[in-house]
Order: structure tokens, then sequence, then C-alpha cells
């Protein structure tokens, strides 16, 4: 399970290639990407549709094969190359490792929004199933949704279900965090809450977070920001702000350590 790589960085690509097999052909979606995420980056991912940018994080998540190259991350105290083990075991692996926000969310249709949060940590068993609920619920509050805890995704907005998905990626307090299009379902005032509680899980706890944006205005706010075109990711990084700017007040009311993994 365990791969031979260097520790400096928390998630290595090395010469990542996807190419999709379709009736009209083979497409090839990601072009030769080799990219080193480092512990404690807010790294922004910007491009167009159809640019690669949800493919990208396919790959460094595992839940689709690569076509070359590696992803190794270097988390929970050893390297695992992400392509190179069993599914079953990644997605264990996974489960305690990162917590991923789909673009097209992926709540589980027959459980409540509650439910969806619990099951996780259930699978997972970093939390008593006694505290997942009331774990769960404050997870719910944190995204603004507490209200409707008890029904089920079909009955409540776009918006509402993303910011679910949000708290579900929460649920095992994973240090990484990879986050596709998180807040492309937002009004502007809850996008910009979502954005900041992400800043806060950066700068409070020491989060890694990978997060796809068409949105090129948040590019000065991560610490890092690059650009995925056509496959290809850019080799000058955008401008992101200094990680020391990138951190939040000392106001102890805005601190997030209460949710944390006891
Ligand atoms: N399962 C698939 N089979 C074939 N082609 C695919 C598949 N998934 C994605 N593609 C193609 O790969 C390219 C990259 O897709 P991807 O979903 O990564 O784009 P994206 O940057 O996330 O776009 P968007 O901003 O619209 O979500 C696109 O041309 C898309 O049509
Ligand atoms: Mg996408």
């Amino acid at each position: 399970m365990k791969a031979q790589a260097s520790t400096q960085h928390l998630i290595e690509l090395h010469g990542v290639v996807k190419t999709y097999s379709t009736a009209a052909g083979d497409f090839t979606a990601l072009k030769n990407i080799n990219l080193q995420i480092g512990a404690g980056e807010f790294l922004g991912v910007v491009g167009k549709s159809g640019a690669g940018k949800s493919t990208l994080l396919n790959m460094i998540t595992g839940v689709d094969h690569l076509s070359e190259g590696e992803v190794i991350v270097h988390a929970n105290g050893a390297p695992i190359s992400v392509h190179k083990n069993k599914e079953d075991e990644i997605a264990l692996w996974r489960g305690q490792t990162m917590g991923v926000v789909f673009q097209s969310f992926q709540l589980l249709p027959m459980l409540t929004l509650v439910e969806n949060i619990t099951l996780p940590m259930d699978l997972c068993g970093n939390f008593n199933p006694k505290q997942s609920r009331q774990r769960a619920l404050e997870l719910l509050r944190l995204v603004e949704i507490e209200e409707h805890a008890d029904k089920l995704p079909a009955y409540i907005s776009g918006g509402q279900q993303q910011r679910v998905a949000i708290a579900r990626a929460l649920a095992n307090d994973p240090p990484i965090l990879i986050a596709d299009e998180p807040t492309g379902s937002l009004d502007s005032v809850t996008a910009e809450h979502i954005f900041e509680v992400f800043e806060r899980l950066v700068s409070e706890q020491g989060k890694t977070i990978v997060m796809v944006t068409h949105d090129e205005s948040l590019s000065t706010r991560f610490s890092r920001t690059m650009r995925i075109t056509d496959g290809e990711l850019e080799t000058r990084p955008l401008e992101g702000k200094p990680k020391s700017e990138n951190e939040a007040g000392s106001n102890p009311k805005r601190r997030l350590s209460w949710w944390r993994r006891k």
C-alpha cells in the first residue's frame, strides 16, 4: 500500500494523463499533469467549462482511473500511491483522508440530510455513533441548513444540496478537502460564507484544500491559483495571496475548533 516518494509535499501528481474512450474515439482530457501541493495550501484551479477541472480532481481522489502517471498522497502518516491500490482499500483510505465535494453533489436520495452526513462517519468509525448525529447537526449548522436536517435531498434546493455536500465532506474531519465548484449553485452571500469557512479551515486548522471554480475573482484569495486549459496546467501559477495574509482574524467566535475530532 505504501509508495516510495519524498515527503515534502502532501499531494504529488507525476505525468498524469487521462484519456476517455468513447464511441466517437479516444479523448485525452488531461495531458501530462505534474503538480505538487503542500500541506496547508488553499489551491484554486480555474479554467473554462470542459478544460479538465473535474477530471483532475477525480485523479487526485482516485474516484476514476488514470491512463498514465501516478498520484501520491502523504497523509495520515504514510505516502499512498492512490491508483496502485485496490478500490476498496482506497475507498476506506479516502474516507479517512479526503473530504470530497462533487460538482453534482452525489447525495444519497433515500437518506435524510443528517443521515447523508452520519453515513461516512459510521463507515469510518472516527466518531462514536451516538455522537455522529450531533456532529452532523453541527456541520449542517455550519453551512446554515440545520433546519432541514430531517428532509430528503429531493425536498431542498440545489444550493441547499450543495451545502449538505460540503457538510458531508467535512464529516470525518479529513486533513484534505477536494471541492469541485462548491459555491457554483449558491447566491453571492452564501457563497462568501462558505468560502470564509474554507479559509478558516486552512488558517485555523491547517487543512489543505484544492478547489475548482469558474469564479476568477476568487483567484487572489487562494494561497495559489493554477489555470487549466484543454487538459494542460499552466506552468506559471496565477497570483495568489501570500499564506500569512490568508489567515483569518483571531476572533474566537469565528473559530471552528468546536467540531474537530475528539
Ligand atoms: N466520462 C467521460 N467520457 C468522455 N469524455 C469525458 C468524460 N468526462 C469528461 N469528459 C470530457 O473531458 C473534458 C474535461 O471534462 P471535465 O468534466 O473535467 O471538465 P470541467 O473543466 O470540469 O468542466 P465544467 O467546468 O463544465 O465542469 C471535456 O471535454 C469532457 O467532455
Ligand atoms: Mg467540472
